[in-house]
């Protein structure tokens, strides 16, 4: 019994050693340690060869390097990514994190690295609007945003949550959704990544929302580096360069 709880005090200590760290103390160390989930294609997610990849990894890097500062990317499910925040696990997260009231009171926001939406997904011949979705089956994945979506839309039969989105898309193809919701450019980029053209539909957009990166409630200092950061590589280029390589247009909110 006795070493067990040594045992797992140790594994715990470096857990409730981490602390949430000012800019200064970021600074010093060297580091900057940013959380995302990789599973959110083509935002971040791990490539073919099981690197950690996406417009958002990009982003992250090119800040970081702004900043002076070595990028050290870890990766959790994403409804755990602002608890762990908050817990001092990662300086910043950076997953296509809707800004929302509710979310707001948990995190601090930095200004937007990009503008998007929540888009229904159907097989042809499905469901392409809101009203059309009504006694129907719905897929999106937990903590999202398009969670929250498609809860208050009236009539839906069922919203079925998927701890990873790429899976709800699984369950749209074998015929056990009737939708999926999830961003436009996720969906965009799914439909042509799969060559899946001639089997899947975009509908309308549900909603429109700013997405930003995330720090610890009251951390000041590091949202202040990192929105100076963020505007210095969206006046020099860089990020416009990112964007494109990504999806071919700038998609910055505007
Ligand atoms: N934009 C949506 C939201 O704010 C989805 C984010 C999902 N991100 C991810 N890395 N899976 O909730």
């Amino acid at each position: 019994m006795r070493k067990f709880m040594l045992l797992l005090a140790l594994v715990l200590l470096p857990w409730s050693l981490a602390q949430v760290r000012t800019f200064d103390q970021v600074k010093a160390s060297g580091q900057i340690r940013i959380g995302t989930e990789g599973a959110f294609p083509p935002f971040n997610y791990f490539d073919a060869k099981n690197q950690l990849t996406g417009f958002e990894i990009d982003l992250g890097n090119a800040l970081a390097q702004k900043l002076g500062l070595k990028p050290v990317w870890i990766t959790q499910a994403f409804d755990t990514l602002l608890i762990q925040l908050n817990q001092g696990r990662f300086d910043f997260v950076i997953a296509s994190h809707g800004i929302t009231e509710e979310r707001a009171k948990a995190v601090d926001f930095t200004n937007p690295h990009y503008c998007t939406g929540g888009v229904i997904v159907s097989k042809r011949g499905g469901p392409k609007t809101a009203k059309e979705l009504q006694g129907k089956v719905v897929g999106v994945q937990i903590g999202t945003t398009y969670m929250e979506a498609a809860q208050k839309i009236p009539g839906v039969k069922q919203v079925r949550t998927y701890q990873k989105d790429p899976d709800a898309l699984q369950d749209l193809l074998a015929g056990r959704l009737d939708a999926w919701i999830t961003d436009r450019f996720v969906a965009k980029e799914a439909i042509k990544e799969r060559k899946l053209e001639n089997t899947l539909t975009l509908g309308e957009l549900v909603f429109q929302e700013k997405v930003a990166m995330a720090v610890a409630k009251g951390n000041k200092s590091v949202v202040d580096a990192l929105n100076q950061a963020l505007a210095d590589l969206m006046r020099d280029g860089t990020y416009a360069q990112i964007s494109k390589k990504w999806f071919g247009e700038d998609v910055r909110c505007r």
